[in-house]
C-alpha cells in the first residue's frame, strides 16, 4: 500500500483527516458530487484515502472504464470490498469468495453463465406479475394513514423478496436477510458486526443447501446443486459465495435505487408530475435515475505496479471503481450534475462495465419500473415530511435509508403543497 502519494495528491481544502475522502463520512455520503467536482478539476484526478486500508478514487469516466477493462491489472479476486476486511480464514467465503465478482477468469466466466437463464429479459419478464402484487400488497398496508417512509417501508422491502424467491427461500425470513446485507455493505467498517452476519449467512445457506439436496425445486439453489464442473459436483464453498452474492448483489442496490428516486420525486414535484403525466419519459427517467443515484462502487487491487489516470499506483494498492463519480463527469454527460428526466444521451456506468458489468441488470430495471410505476398510481402526489429526517447509508451502496413522505388521503386533512 503506498501511502506516501498522499501529501502529493492530498487536498487538504477538503478537511477530511487521512485523505481526500471519507467513504463513511457523513458529509460524503449526503453528497459526494462536490468532491467528485474538486478532484476531478486537479492535475491528478484520482483521490486517494488512507482509510480503511486505503484506496485510490478515479473520478472520471474515461479513467474508471479504463481501469474496469484491465481485469488482469485490476484484480477482482483479492476482495471488492472498499474497505480492507481480514478475513475469517475458515469461512466458505474466504475459501471459495463470492463468485462471478470475486473472481477473474476462468472462474469468473462460468459461474457468471450460471446465473443469465435466470436474469434474461424473458426470465425476469416472468417474475414481473409477483413484483407488482407485492409492490400493490405493500402500499395497501400504509396508503390509508397518509404518511410512509418510502424507504423503510417500501423500497427495502421490494428487492429481498425478489431475490428470496430466486433462492428459493421462504418470504418470512427477508427481515433477517435486510439485516445480513446491511451489516455486510453499510456497515462494512464495523468488523465484527459485519464477520457475525456472514457467519449467520453462511450457516443459514448451509441449513437451506441441506433442504434443496434433499427436495430440489426449480431455484437457484438448486439449480447451483445439479451444477457439475469438470465431471465433479460443483463445490460447496462456490455454491454457499454465488448464494451469498446474488442475495447481496440484488437486494441493498436496487433498494438504493428504488428509495433514491422516491426521494427524487418527493422533493421534485415538476418531475413527478411529468412522470405521472407522460408514460413516453419513462425509460429514460428510469436511466436517469439510475445514474444520477448510481448506488454502487466496487474495488479491485492492482496486481503490478500500474497508472490510473496518468497517476501512479503502486502492487497491492485498492482501486476503486468509481462508477458514481464517472457518472457525473462534464466530458461525457451534458450539465452532469443536473438530473434531467428526458436526458437522450445516457451511457451511464451505474451497472459497471468490463467482464463484472451487472449480472442483474434487466431484473433491477423491471424492479425500478414496476416500484415507481405502482406508488405513483397509488401515490401520486406526496412530499417529504420531514427533509432533516431523511438518512443515508454510503460506502458500497449509496442510498437513503430513511425517506418519511406525507401524502393525501380522502378526509386525512393532510395535503401536500399542491403540484396541478
Ligand atoms: C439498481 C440496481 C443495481 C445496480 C446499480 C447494480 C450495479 C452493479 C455493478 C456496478 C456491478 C459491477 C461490479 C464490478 O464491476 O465489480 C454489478 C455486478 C453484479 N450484479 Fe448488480 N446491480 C444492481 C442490481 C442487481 C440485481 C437485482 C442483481 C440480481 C441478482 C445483481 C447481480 C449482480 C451480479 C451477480 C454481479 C456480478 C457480475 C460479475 O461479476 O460478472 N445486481 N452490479
Amino acid at each position: 500500500m503506498t501511502t506516501e502519494t498522499t501529501d502529493v495528491h492530498g487536498d487538504p481544502a477538503a478537511g477530511v483527516a487521512g485523505g481526500d475522502y471519507d467513504l463513511f463520512g457523513e458529509e460524503f455520503v449526503r453528497d459526494p458530487a462536490p468532491y467528485w467536482r474538486r478532484f476531478r478539476a486537479r492535475e491528478c484526478p484520482v483521490a486517494h484515502s488512507e482509510l480503511y486500508g486505503g484506496s485510490w478514487l478515479p473520478t472520471r469516466y474515461a479513467d474508471v472504464v479504463a481501469a474496469a477493462r484491465d481485469w488482469e491489472t485490476f484484480t477482482s479476486s483479492r476482495g471488492v470490498s472498499v474497505v480492507r476486511v481480514p478475513q475469517n480464514e475458515e469461512s466458505p467465503l474466504a475459501v471459495g469468495g463470492a463468485p462471478p465478482i470475486t473472481a477473474d477468469p476462468p472462474l469468473h466466466s462460468w459461474t457468471r453463465k450460471l446465473l443469465l437463464p435466470a436474469m434474461s429479459p424473458q426470465a425476469v419478464e416472468s417474475y414481473e406479475p409477483r413484483t407488482r402484487a407485492l409492490c400493490r400488497r405493500l402500499l395497501e398496508g400504509f396508503r390509508g394513514r397518509g404518511r410512509a417512509d418510502a424507504a423503510a417501508d417500501y423500497a427495502q422491502q421490494i428487492p429481498v423478496r425478489i431475490i428470496g424467491f430466486l433462492l428459493g427461500v421462504p418470504e418470512e425470513r427477508s427481515d433477517e436477510f435486510v439485516g445480513w446485507v446491511r451489516s455486510i455493505l453499510e456497515f462494512a467498517n464495523d468488523l465484527p458486526r459485519r464477520q457475525k452476519a456472514i457467519d449467520e449467512l453462511v450457516a443459514f445457506l448451509r441449513d437451506q443447501i441441506e433442504e434443496r439436496r434433499a427436495d430440489p425445486g426449480d431455484d437457484l439453489l438448486s439449480l447451483f446443486l445439479a451444477t457439475e464442473v469438470d465431471g465433479e459436483p460443483m463445490p460447496e464453498e462456490l455454491i454457499i459465495g454465488e448464494a451469498a452474492l446474488t442475495l447481496v448483489a440484488g437486494t441493498d442496490t436496487t433498494w438504493s435505487a428504488i428509495g433514491s428516486s422516491l426521494l427524487h420525486l418527493a422533493t421534485h414535484p415538476g418531475d413527478r408530475r411529468r412522470m405521472v403525466s407522460d408514460p413516453e419519459v419513462w425509460p429514460l427517467a428510469i436511466e436517469e435515475f439510475l445514474r444520477f443515484y448510481s448506488p454502487v462502487t466496487m474495488a479491485r487491487i492492482a496486481t503490478r505496479d500500474a497508472e490510473v489516470g496518468g497517476c501512479p499506483v503502486a502492487a497491492g494498492d485498492r482501486v476503486l471503481m468509481a462508477f458514481p463519480a464517472a457518472n457525473r463527469d462534464e466530458e461525457v454527460f451534458e450539465r452532469a450534475d443536473e438530473f434531467i428526466i428526458d436526458r437522450a444521451r445516457n451511457r451511464h456506468l451505474a451497472f459497471g462495465v468490463g467482464i463484472h458489468r451487472c449480472a442483474g441488470s434487466n431484473l433491477a430495471r423491471m424492479e425500478l419500473t414496476v416500484a415507481l410505476e405502482e406508488w405513483l398510481r397509488a401515490i401520486p402526489e406526496f412530499e417529504l415530511e420531514d427533509p432533516g429526517r431523511v438518512t443515508w447509508a454510503g460506502g458500497q451502496v449509496r442510498g437513503p435509508r430513511s425517506v418519511p413522505v406525507v401524502f393525501p388521503t380522502a378526509g386525512s386533512g393532510i395535503s401536500p403543497t399542491p403540484t396541478t
